[in-house]
């Protein structure tokens, strides 16, 4: 049987994430691994979560209704905690506002379902989170992309995106994934703006907000909108809809996200869900509640400091060793590092020796460019490593940089 003539166009579009398909690869214990975007499970609050099992115990009603089929919304005390933490003074979010997910991804697949039509133009910035343009890219969508710098979305090509007339923009405002910039308040403000001036709308994925190291993020483009709109005109003007999750703070495991959004397209997301996945499980989301509940910041601040810590290292080995021929970024928060080679050097090229001879894994830029290029960057990530095996791959990673620079230049010397 010939499978690939019996898909649908929707699963012709979807392509293997490069990331997912290095994972594979990542069983391997002899390999160094700066790949995967993932916390450290040595972080994760497994004390509290045995503590919050037994707990359930004590209490037979909740412990059974954590089995039980629970409605599409999300269990409502988790959906009030995302409302209160989310609110601001000039938006005031209530728990009908928000729709709790299987993890952030199932928020982005929900709002490619609901706005998002074959030739439907939406921008994207350069580079922007692989699992979004997966996503996306099932739609078959006409990408148009935004530059950036190392302060994100360049506000000159968001407006040539926007004079082209698209529907949505996509962006990750605090540590993109994968580059690690963060944009700044002024440009936050410029892109609400624009928003409204070309009435496109804003999906704002916060997956890393939380994880800064030098001082916190400015305010959300949901909070600015909010300043821009004035009191309670989010509900009826807004274009800002909200992404968060649970899997970067807490465990990726428990599978939760969330999704803020004025009701008319929530109502819509709670029947995309529903045909989808009915619920997302209860166990999980009594869980994620409890662990927000008391003891979060204390948790978070744990991270901060280890990660934060991991991201010094990191900077450091790579100005002590990395070759002139790279440039990288040095992230105030998220876990990566966004780097950039010479022109005529290929990272995918560059993994593969890695991999070979130093044993070394990282993640190649161009999956992250909706419409090609970006052949010769990639992505580190310093979340999972200790500071021993973050030194000793950097030094590797840059020699075998150097080698391979210089072998282009002269290549005589080197045949
Ligand atoms: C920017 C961004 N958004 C969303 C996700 C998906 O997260 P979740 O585990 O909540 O589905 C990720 C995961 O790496 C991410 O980096």
């Amino acid at each position: 049987m010939n499978w690939k003539d019996k898909f649908s166009l929707d699963a012709k579009a979807i392509k293997a994430s490069d990331i997912r398909e290095l994972l594979k690869l990542l069983d391997d214990p002899s390999i160094l691994s700066f790949a995967g975007g993932i916390p450290d499970p040595a972080l994760f609050p497994m004390n509290k979560v045995a503590e919050i099992r037994k707990n359930l115990e004590s209490h037979p009603d909740l412990n059974r209704q954590s089995m039980q089929y629970s409605k599409t919304e999300g269990y409502n005390p988790l959906r009030q905690w995302v409302a209160d933490k989310y609110s601001s003074a000039e938006t005031e979010i209530s728990q009908e506002n928000v729709l709790i997910t299987n993890g952030a991804q199932q928020s982005l697949t929900l709002l490619a379902t609901a706005l998002i039509d074959a030739a439907t133009p939406i921008a994207v910035a350069n580079p922007t989170y692989l699992g979004a343009l997966q996503i996306f890219g099932t739609r078959r969508p006409n990408y148009i992309t935004v530059d950036t710098d190392e302060n994100g979305i360049i506000i000159k090509s968001l407006k040539s995106a926007f004079q082209k007339g698209v529907k949505l923009l996509y962006t990750i405002p605090d540590f993109q994934n994968p580059g690690g910039m963060i944009i700044p308040e002024d440009r936050r403000k410029k892109i609400i703006e624009l928003a409204h001036e070309f009435d496109v709308i804003i999906l704002e994925d916060t997956a890393y907000r939380e994880l800064y190291y030098d001082a916190p993020p400015p305010p959300s483009l949901l909070t600015l909108e909010g300043q821009f709109l004035g009191e309670g005109q989010w509900h009826q003007a807004g274009l800002v809809i909200q992404i968060g999750t649970a899997s970067k703070t807490l465990m990726p495991a428990l599978r939760v996200g969330w999704t803020i959004a004025p009701l008319d397209i929530l109502e819509k997301l709670v029947m995309l869900k529903q045909s989808n996945d009915l619920h997302s499980s209860t166990l999980n989301q009594i869980i994620t509640h409890e662990l927000s509940s008391s003891g979060l910041e204390t948790h978070i601040d744990k991270l901060r400091d280890v990660y934060g810590r991991r991201r010094d290292t990191m900077v450091d080995a790579l100005r002590s060793y990395m070759p002139n021929c790279a440039t990288f970024s040095r992230p105030a928060g998220g876990m990566f590092v966004w780097i950039t080679l010479a022109e005529d050097m290929d990272a995918s090229e560059l993994l593969q020796k890695a991999l070979a001879t130093e044993k070394l894994a990282f993640v190649p830029g161009a999956a992250f460019f909706a419409n090609g290029g970006g052949e010769n960057t990639f992505r580190l990530s310093f979340s999972t490593c200790d500071d021993k095996d973050i030194i000793d791959g950097v030094r590797r990673l840059s020699t075998l940089i150097q080698r391979e620079h210089l072998q282009k230049v002269h290549p005589k010397q080197w045949s």
